[in-house]
């Protein structure tokens, strides 16, 4: 590649879904963001890997202003977030999808109604068949066809986390947020949803930002980790760079 060809590739704006610079968000004298500087690319699986209380939720907040920032710039799919008004800042939470640590379902909905829930807010007059045929895909998707008529208390906490799952991906998000997405599932399961991520990452072609403490999680799914401790990123590398880490908060994640 030609040099003038990579400086254009490395200033390519398209290419950057999700950017940071200097970010800094307290809550009175919680000084919970200190400097936060990063840059998500697309198609990319990020993992962002910290401690309880660093302020993991917090970041990935900002990012659809569920939390606003104090100070810094912050873009996502090229907008300043900060310029945007309401409609136009809808449009942007249109094209993501958050998968919240509770990630809870509707209890009193069958799988199916749950899953039809999310479009039907969308699109108001969505046919029944085209309905019907996105929910059963996106159920396929994530292996669980089965579970179509069943009420999410039937469910155990991996399927039930797989059908948050699923209720994300039928709106065909391009960047999708997971917030702590094996928090609270035994060893084995935890592996499955994460090889899921990885699946969905090829399939439906997503950029994504993954939270995480765990480093299972975080060696199946990251293309990049970043570490943050304190509010500001200590680390950054694939899961083998860090491995090596001489750094004593990265090393004890490997423990
Ligand atoms: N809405 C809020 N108001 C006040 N403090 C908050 C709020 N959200 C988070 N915090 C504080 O920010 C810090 C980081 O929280 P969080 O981002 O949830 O951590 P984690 O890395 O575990 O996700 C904590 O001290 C928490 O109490
Ligand atoms: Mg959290």
């Amino acid at each position: 590649m030609k040099s003038s060809e990579r400086e254009n590739k490395e200033t390519d704006k398209s290419e950057v879904i999700v950017e940071m610079k200097n970010i800094k968000k307290s809550f009175n004298n919680n000084h919970v963001l200190k400097n936060v500087n990063f840059t998500l690319k697309k198609g990319e699986n990020l993992v962002i890997l910290g401690k309880s209380g660093t302020g993991k939720s917090v970041l990935i907040k900002c990012i659809v202003k569920l939390i606003e920032i104090d100070s810094g710039e912050l873009f996502v799919f090229d907008e300043n977030l900060l310029d945007l008004n309401e409609k136009e800042l809808n449009e942007i939470r249109g094209k993501i999808g958050f998968l919240f640590q509770s990630g809870a379902l509707y209890d009193s909905m069958t799988v199916r109604e749950n899953l039809e829930f999310p479009i039907q807010r969308k699109s108001k007059g969505v046919k029944e068949e085209e309905l019907d045929k996105l929910v059963k895909e996106v159920l396929e998707n994530v292996g669980l066809i089965n579970t179509i008529d069943k009420m999410p208390a039937e469910l155990s906490g991996g399927m039930r986390k797989r059908i948050s799952l699923a209720r994300t991906l039928i709106l065909k998000p391009e960047l999708i947020l997971y917030d702590e997405p094996t928090t609270g599932l035994d060893p084995i399961t935890s592996r499955e949803i994460s090889e899921l991520i990885l699946e969905i990452q090829n399939k439906y072609k997503t950029s994504s930002i993954i939270i995480t403490h765990d480093i299972k999680c975080a060696q199946i799914t990251a293309n990049r980790i970043m570490v943050i401790n304190n509010g500001e990123f200590i680390a950054e590398g694939t899961f083998d760079e860090l491995q090596n880490s001489k750094d004593e908060i990265v090393s004890s994640f490997f423990k």
